[in-house]
């Protein structure tokens, strides 16, 4: 795990979550379920797990997960509601920056979801070294912002990788990895007063042959 955790990412975040200690929906990620359901659990490792939600509804499908942040606040929420879901004993929770450190071992799903952040971090690398941690016959899972919520004015200065771009960037070796879907979705969701607004994302599933 990462030692020195004084960072900019570790300050933001940790401030981000302990002004918010109510962001917890309760709910996975859409897009992930949409990925997941279909396959049988086994080892999985969830990157920027924030709140826990999406490792959580992991381990109440049988999933033994290993979820990582850099915010202890989100890490501590997380393991609170781990315990009220009764399924502690199936999440290890692991604080990490990964631009400094990574999850030991290898994974049958790893999936990073909406891992963006403002303070400056290598994301390509972070989600090459996600495919790396991927186990012969695994599964990576990325679902990340392709533009900005309908309620804003895009920032043309503000880069959203497309799908093909995400994909690009892990220069996955041919012939080793079969891409399962790669595509844009328009996600719904509601805008600061309330009200129904879209954001468009992108999904990336990619399964390691083998195994
Ligand atoms: C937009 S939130 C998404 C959280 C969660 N995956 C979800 O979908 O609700 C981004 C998450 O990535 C984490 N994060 C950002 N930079 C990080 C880094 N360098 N190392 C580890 N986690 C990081 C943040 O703490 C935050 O929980």
């Amino acid at each position: 795990m990462t030692d020195d955790l004084s960072g900019a990412s570790a300050r933001f975040w940790e401030d981000f979550y302990r002004e918010r200690p109510a962001a917890w929906s309760g709910k996975p990620n859409s897009l992930l379920v949409e990925e997941v359901s279909d396959l049988t659990p086994g080892t999985a490792s969830d990157l920027g797990c924030g709140q826990g939600g999406d490792a959580i509804w992991l381990a109440s499908l049988g999933w033994q997960v290993t979820a990582a942040d850099v915010s202890a606040t989100a890490l501590a929420f997380a393991a609170d509601r781990a315990a009220a879901a009764g399924v502690t004993e199936a999440i290890e929770w692991e604080r990490h920056d990964l631009a400094l450190s990574f999850p030991s071992g290898t994974f049958d799903l790893v999936c990073a979801c909406y891992l963006h952040s403002p303070v400056r971090m290598p994301r390509e690398r972070v989600l090459r070294s996600a495919a790396g941690a991927v186990a012969p016959g695994g599964a990576l899972v990325v679902v990340g912002h392709a533009g900005s919520p309908s309620w804003s004015e895009p920032h043309p200065e503000i880069h959203f990788p497309t799908p093909q771009e995400v994909l690009d960037d892990l220069a996955l070796p041919a012939g080793q990895w079969e891409v399962k879907r790669s595509d844009f979705a328009t996600r719904q969701l509601r805008g600061p007063d309330g009200e129904p607004a879209t954001r468009p994302d992108n999904v990336l599933r990619v399964g390691r042959l083998g195994g």
